[in-house]
C-alpha cells in the first residue's frame, strides 16, 4: 500500500506538471480527487488494511489529497499567469447585468398616496388617526345615536366584549370608517382648517368579491368661515378631474348620512366606457365614488366648534373601490392574497 502511495503520488504530481489548459487540470483534479477519484477508493481500501498500518497509511492518504489540492491551484495560478483569466471568466461586458429586486409600492398604498397627492397640492393636511376607536368618537359624536337606523348599517367589530363597557366614551372597537378622526381634529385645532385622512377600516362582513372586513378610506375635512357647498363641489369634482383624466364628469346625487347636511353620493362618469354605459357601470355611464355633505351642526356642537360662525363640508371614499375601478381590477381578495404576479403589474 505505501508503494502504491507514492506511485500515485509521482503519477499524479507529473501529470499536474504537464498540464497546459485548465480543462486538463479539472481533468485530473476530478480523476484524483473526485468522490469517484483515486483518493476516494485508496480510503475505502483503508478497512482492509493490517490495523497497526491503518493510522499511517491514512496519513499518507491525506498528505496527498493535500498536496495535490496545493499543487493544482499552484498549476492554475501558473497558466491564468500566462494566458490571461479563462474565457469563462473574461468580464463580458455585453452581457445584460442582474437586476436587483427593487421593491414596489402595494397597489393600495399607491392610491392612497395618488389620492392624497391630489388633496394635498389643494392645500389638504395629510392625517392619520387610531384604528381602535372609541365607540363615542364612531358613532355617537358623529351624530349618529345608539338607536339609529343607520347603526345598522355600520355592523362593528366591538373589543373587550368579555368586559363589556357601558360607557360610549370608555367602550372600544374597531373603527368602521375614517370619520372619527373628524371628531378627533376638531377637538384638538381650531379653524380653518383642511385634512384628509387615509387608513384601515373594519366591517363584519363576509368576505367576496367586492367585501373585505377590512379595507381603506380617506376622510375629507374642511373647517372655516364661509365654507359652502360650492367648494365641497369644486375640490371634489377637481380631485375626479385629476386623478381620473381631464375628461372626467362628476356629478351629485341626494343622500343621507347622520354627520352631514345637506349630504350626497358623488358619481363619475364611467372611466371604463366614457360615460357610455357599459357592464362595469350596469349601463348608466356612472361610478359612485364617494359620499360627501356640509358638516352637520350636531357634530359642530359636539366637539365645541361655533357652527354659527363656522362651517365646512366632509367626504368618505373607498381606496379599494376606487383602485379597482381606475386598474380594472374586479375581485378585491387579490388585494391582500400577496400574490406577486399581481403586486408586479402595478
Ligand atoms: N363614513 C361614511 C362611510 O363609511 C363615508 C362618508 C360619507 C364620510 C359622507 C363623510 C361624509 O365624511 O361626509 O360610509
Amino acid at each position: 500500500m505505501k508503494e502504491r502511495l507514492k506511485e500515485i503520488e509521482i503519477q499524479a504530481l507529473s501529470e499536474i506538471d504537464a498540464a497546459s489548459t485548465r480543462q486538463a487540470l479539472e481533468v485530473i483534479r476530478a480523476k484524483y480527487l473526485s468522490r469517484k477519484g483515486v483518493l476516494s477508493r485508496l480510503y475505502k481500501e483503508l478497512g482492509s488494511v493490517d490495523e497497526q498500518d491503518r493510522p499511517a497509511i491514512g496519513q499518507g492518504i491525506n498528505r496527498l489529497k493535500a498536496i495535490f489540492e496545493q499543487d493544482i491551484a499552484q498549476r492554475l495560478h501558473e497558466l491564468s499567469a500566462k494566458t490571461g483569466p479563462a474565457e469563462s471568466e473574461a468580464f463580458d461586458i455585453t452581457m445584460p447585468g442582474i437586476y436587483p429586486d427593487i421593491g414596489k409600492k402595494h397597489p393600495i398604498t399607491k392610491t392612497i398616496d395618488d389620492i392624497c397627492g391630489v388633496f394635498s397640492r389643494m392645500g389638504f393636511a395629510i392625517i392619520e388617526g387610531p384604528e381602535i376607536e372609541t365607540e363615542f368618537n364612531n358613532f355617537e359624536a358623529l351624530n349618529i345615536p345608539l338607536d339609529h337606523p343607520s347603526r345598522d348599517t355600520f355592523d362593528t367589530f366591538y373589543l373587550d366584549t368579555e368586559n363589556f363597557e357601558t360607557d360610549p366614551q370608555k367602550r372600544r372597537l374597531l373603527r368602521s370608517h375614517t370619520s372619527p378622526v373628524q371628531i378627533r381634529y376638531m377637538q384638538k385645532h381650531k379653524p380653518p382648517f383642511s385634512i384628509a385622512v387615509p387608513g384601515k377600516v373594519f366591517r363584519p362582513d363576509a368576505t367576496d368579491a367586492s367585501h373585505s372586513f377590512m379595507f381603506h378610506q380617506i376622510e375629507g375635512l374642511v373647517v372655516g368661515d364661509g365654507i359652502n357647498f360650492a367648494n365641497l363641489k369644486w375640490a371634489l369634482f377637481e380631485f375626479a378631474r385629476q386623478y381620473f383624466g381631464e375628461s372626467t364628469k362628476a356629478r351629485f346625487r341626494p343622500h343621507f348620512f347622520p354627520f352631514t347636511e345637506p349630504s350626497a353620493e358623488v358619481d363619475v362618469s364611467c372611466i371604463i366606457c366614457q360615460g357610455q354605459g357599459c357592464r362595469v357601470c350596469s349601463q348608466s355611464g356612472w361610478l359612485e365614488i364617494l359620499g360627501a355633505g356640509m358638516v352637520d351642526p350636531n357634530v359642530f356642537k359636539e366637539v365645541n366648534i361655533d357652527a354659527e360662525k363656522y362651517s365646512g363640508f366632509a367626504f368618505g371614499m373607498g381606496v379599494e373601490r376606487i383602485a379597482m375601478l381606475k386598474y380594472g381590477i374586479d375581485d378585491i381578495r387579490l388585494f391582500y392574497e400577496n400574490d406577486l404576479r399581481f403586486l408586479r403589474q402595478f
